[in-house]
């Protein structure tokens, strides 16, 4: 176990620490910099069933259902394709309509989770072109799809999961990359730009974890004993607002909410108060103005402001009491960069709290059950 580490006092910190290599294996030999192409060969096969699908469905469960929401912004802004995001026990349960024509894309770390394989078993039996992104290869998941990506993170046995993640994110953006260029949606020109930005997310991660690990050390020990925390983000970040909630709850048993930043006023807002730590995430470009006065709401009722925001944002730095400072990128790339911080916080909180950080109570790393 402890050789496993590699040093590290737990698997979790581990995983978060390589997730510039485990980033960089994913792209590994199928993004390619010099010929200005992605090559994904478990879907080559079903390329052409990609471009003519109506839309595609995304079912999964916990952490890879947000990689799955992801996934919906990008395919629908890269490839202009339709995308539905579906929890895969709901999808299951309630007599789906779907059939020829649909993609259903199950994603998951594991390949085992028993909803998911339900809901793959579900949509095939309708007629549905069934494709994987998976972690674990000879998985039940990704035997019994017709054709897949799987994310080569390597072995993940913190239950919370992390690098994962990342690595799902990645191959959904090599997949709407590749289909929205079949499909004559990316230009040759807008192709080779974000192909070379997405070569550098593994450097801009390795950046984010040397330059932030210790003022989230810190700051993490401030908040160590809140009793709630708030996690706000818009576009591509608010599915990491989900992801950021998530993982506090899970390894620090602390109650916190993802909520889309501009939802906050339906409700969440009434919950705002000087004892409030509230997380924004504020590195989409794009929504950036409307993000600085959801920000201001916060503020103007005393809630505790921790951003994860580029160095030149000044007006979101002004309102903050803590920032964490990420480099630019692509806004469609920028969750596998505002994602790092939000696990790193968790962690140092959930160590702070003594909790069993790589198995915490009640949780198991792979749901075999329906
Ligand atoms: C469990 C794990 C989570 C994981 C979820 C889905 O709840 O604790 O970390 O995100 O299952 O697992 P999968 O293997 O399908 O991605």
């Amino acid at each position: 176990d402890e050789i496993e580490k590699a040093g590290y006092p737990h698997f979790m910190l581990k995983e978060i620490f390589e997730q510039p290599r485990s980033i960089a294996d994913c792209m590994r030999g199928r993004l390619n910099v010099e010929n200005n192409s992605i090559q994904l060969g478990g879907i080559e096969d079903v390329m052409d069933d990609l471009v003519n699908a109506k839309r595609i469905v995304i079912a999964a469960c916990g952490t890879s259902w947000h990689s799955g929401l992801v996934g919906e912004y990008l395919f629908e802004y890269l490839a202009k394709t339709p995308v539905e995001v579906e929890y895969a026990s709901e999808f299951r349960y309630r007599d789906p309509l779907v059939g020829e024509g649909d993609v259903l894309l199950v994603i998951s770390q594991s390949g085992e989770t028993a909803d998911t394989i339900a809901a793959l078993r579900e949509a095939k039996k309708r007629g549905a072109l069934v494709l994987g992104i998976c972690n674990v290869v000879g998985s039940t998941i990704s035997r019994e799809t017709e054709a897949g990506v799987f994310t080569h993170a390597g072995p993940e046995i913190g239950v919370a999961s992390t690098k994962a993640f990342t690595a799902q994110v990645v191959v959904l953006t090599m997949m709407a990359l590749s289909l929205g260029k079949r499909k004559g949606v990316l230009s040759q020109d807008e192709m080779s730009k974000f192909i070379k930005e997405l070569s550098k997310i593994p450097s801009k991660v390795e950046y984010i974890l040397e330059h932030n690990d210790e003022s989230i050390q810190k700051m993490a020990g401030l908040f160590t004993y809140a009793p709630n925390f708030l996690y706000l983000g818009r576009s591509y970040n608010f599915p990491v607002a989900l992801e950021g909630a998530l993982k506090l709850k899970e390894i620090s048993y602390i109650h916190a909410e993802g909520y889309p930043a501009a939802e906050m006023k339906h409700g969440p807002i009434a919950l705002i108060d000087e004892m409030m730590p509230v997380v924004v995430i504020a590195a989409t470009d794009h929504t950036n103005e409307k993000m600085i006065s959801n920000i201001e709401e916060v503020k103007a009722r005393k809630g505790r402001i921790i951003s994860i925001m580029n160095d030149e944002n000044s007006d979101v730095m002004d309102l903050s009491e803590f920032h964490i400072s990420i480099p630019t990128t692509n806004d469609c790339f920028s969750p596998l960069l505002t994602v790092i911080p939000l696990q790193l916080l968790s962690y140092y909180i959930a160590v702070n709290r003594g909790c069993n950080v790589d198995q915490p109570r009640n949780l198991a790393k792979s749901v075999t059950v329906e």
